[in-house]
């Protein structure tokens, strides 16, 4: 069983309250009122970022033993092997594009598998939070207003061989004018500020993400047909 992120109960409740506005409003009134009371008071957000406690990992993330047991496992699979997940998201400009259905063709293709697949309305604190590295940028006002305008992003897990960094390069540098052609940006964008699609940049972020976009139970288990020869290492 994949490890979640080690959260207070309290507040891991209030994380998947983000999944939609519907969603949001009608749970946190399960929210225990002495933490809402410490939250008015003091004017903190519930939704800073939650230190990130991934339970299995014993050393730094920065590459993977021969011993697949020492890797670390979480709810963004094993690092390095073909559970691996990472978290992609079309983001508002790709779903006008209308472009959602070439953008699943590539991970398809490539032979990863679709883990989790959903349609979202991202509340301004779920938005906040998936981009809570970003908040002292400049920019960070308007890709809040641009990722909670009013289109829906659609969230997706996908899984396999290696799939967060090479999910990084098919979705290709972050300025499009960047982006190498037959990469997602490359081929369909050219403002940073309209770059269709998002994916984890490394093994925490696919840890948090996934985490705070989807519950446990939303993530399917299951074996494509082609997968052991997709996968195959002989
Ligand atoms: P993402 O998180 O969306 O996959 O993008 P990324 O890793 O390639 O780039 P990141 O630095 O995480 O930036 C997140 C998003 O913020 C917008 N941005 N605008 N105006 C700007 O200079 C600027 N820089 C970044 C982009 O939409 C970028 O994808
Ligand atoms: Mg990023």
């Amino acid at each position: 069983m994949f490890a979640r992120l080690a959260i207070p109960n309290a507040m891991r409740g209030t994380a998947r309250s983000f999944s939609t506005r519907a969603g949001a409003a009608s749970r946190s009134s399960r929210m225990p009122l002495a933490l809402a009371a410490t939250v008015a008071v003091a004017g903190i957000s519930l939704y800073a970022r939650p230190s990130l406690h991934l339970e299995q990992i014993q050393r730094p993330i920065v590459g993977a033993g021969s011993d697949v047991s020492s890797r670390p496992t979480t709810i963004a699979g094993t690092f390095t092997t073909p559970s691996e997940r990472s978290f992609i998201m079309i983001k508002p400009d790709g779903v006008n594009r209308q472009i959602v259905g070439k953008i699943l063709t590539r991970f398809e293709e490539r032979g990863y598998k679709l883990v989790a697949i959903k349609s979202v309305l991202p509340s301004k604190e779920l938005a906040r939070e998936h981009y809570g590295d970003l908040a002292s940028k400049p920019f960070f006002g308007s890709l809040i207003d641009y990722i909670t305008g009013g289109t829906p992003v659609i969230a997706m897990v996908w899984e396999g061989k290696d799939v967060i960094r090479q999910g990084r390069n098919m979705v290709g540098a972050t300025n499009p004018l960047q982006a190498l052609p037959g990469s997602i940006r490359g081929d369909y964008a050219v403002s940073v500020g309209r770059n269709i699609i998002h994916a984890s940049d490394g093994f925490e972020s696919a840890t948090k993400e996934i985490g705070l976009w989807f519950d446990e139970k939303e993530l399917a288990s299951y074996t494509p047909a082609a997968w052991e020869q997709v996968m195959a290492d002989n």
